[in-house]
């Protein structure tokens, strides 16, 4: 009896600490650590994909619980989704802005809800101070001066005394448009060989980039020695058009694109496009570590770029690992 009466004991004890463990753990699922709202521009291309996969796999590795919207190429959808996350009181708002202007209205009323904004990926443009606590993203600057230094490097090699360049441009008046365009200008502004028979918008779009192929071979046919495109679903987009020529991509045309995404990589191993800079899409783990400490009023860095690099033809491409985007 007494035997019974000590084991019945032991498993109210047992089954009250079982309880007590259950409704901490239930207390932390309803009560995450962090509540972050991302508003993502779309899913224009294998880039945007891979960076949407990494912000959702890095809020569940850090025990963040994300609101996600995708603004399908729309800002107002974009300012729309910024609304419902300040109105639902996240405890941070992250999103990667379609295009630099138009986001003071927004941006005043999450700063007057007292709730943090992180750029991630591209910036915004502003006169008005402090709307956002900082960007984590490329510098896309620097990834057109790395494709103009490719250019001029390939141009000694070749010999050639004359370079004529059409650029296909991402969405009009985005961080990454802009700054791929003036970094490559600025850098072979000072070099006579090179010139740009035109820039054409093709928005980041596969489809885009075959239409604006379509037409420069129309417009210029075999005067083209380089193609420049800002990423790798335009060039993608690009490379059967010119090979609907008599002219072969890589060795008639130099193709220069900018992401490094499996497939732009597999094709720099076949020899169609020449290079490659890296724009790395994993941004997930530095917006959980900065969306954390904004929250806990740390202080955070106001830039965070990532470190990228040049894939081409200089190099053994074979050495080139799996991408994972
Ligand atoms: O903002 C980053 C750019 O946006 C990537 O280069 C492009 O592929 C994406 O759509």
């Amino acid at each position: 009896m007494y035997i019974v009466k000590r084991l019945r004991l032991f498993a109210l004890l047992v089954a009250a600490v079982l309880l007590t463990g259950c409704t901490k753990a239930a207390e932390e699922a309803n009560d995450p650590e962090l509540l972050l709202g991302f508003s993502q521009v779309g899913s224009e291309s294998a880039w945007r994909i891979g960076n949407t996969k990494d912000i959702e796999n890095s809020a569940a590795q850090y025990g963040v619980s994300l609101m996600f919207e995708n603004a399908n190429q729309s800002q107002e959808n974009q300012i729309a989704a910024i609304r419902r996350f300040i109105a639902y009181k996240v405890d941070v708002i992250a999103f990667s802005p379609i295009v630099e202007d138009g986001w003071d209205n927004v941006l005043m009323e999450a700063k007057e809800a007292g709730i943090p904004v992180v750029l991630v990926d591209r910036t915004i443009e502003t006169e008005k101070e402090d709307l956002t606590a900082c960007l984590i993203g490329a510098d896309f600057y620097n990834e057109g001066v790395m494709a103009a230094e490719y250019l001029i490097r390939k141009a000694d090699s070749l010999g050639l005394d004359h370079v004529n360049i059409v650029e296909i441009t991402g969405t009009e008046n985005s961080t990454p448009m802009l700054q791929r365009q003036a970094g490559f200008a600025d850098t072979i502004a000072d070099d006579e060989r090179m010139h740009i028979l035109e820039s054409i918008d093709g928005d980041f779009l596969k489809s885009r980039g075959a239409e604006c192929m379509r037409y420069l071979l129309e417009t210029y046919g075999d005067d083209i020695d380089v193609v420049y495109s800002h990423n790798d679903e335009m060039t993608l987009g690009a490379l059967p058009e010119i090979e609907k020529t008599d002219m072969i991509p890589g060795r008639d045309i130099i193709i220069i694109s900018i992401d490094g995404g499996q497939e732009a990589i597999d094709v720099l191993k076949e020899g169609k496009i020449n290079c490659v800079v890296e724009c790395t899409p994993n941004l997930g783990s530095e917006l959980m570590e900065t969306a954390l400490k904004l929250k806990e009023g740390e202080p955070v860095d106001a830039v965070i770029h990532p470190t990228e690099q040049v894939f081409s033809d200089e190099m053994d491409v074979s050495t080139i690992g799996p991408r994972g985007y």
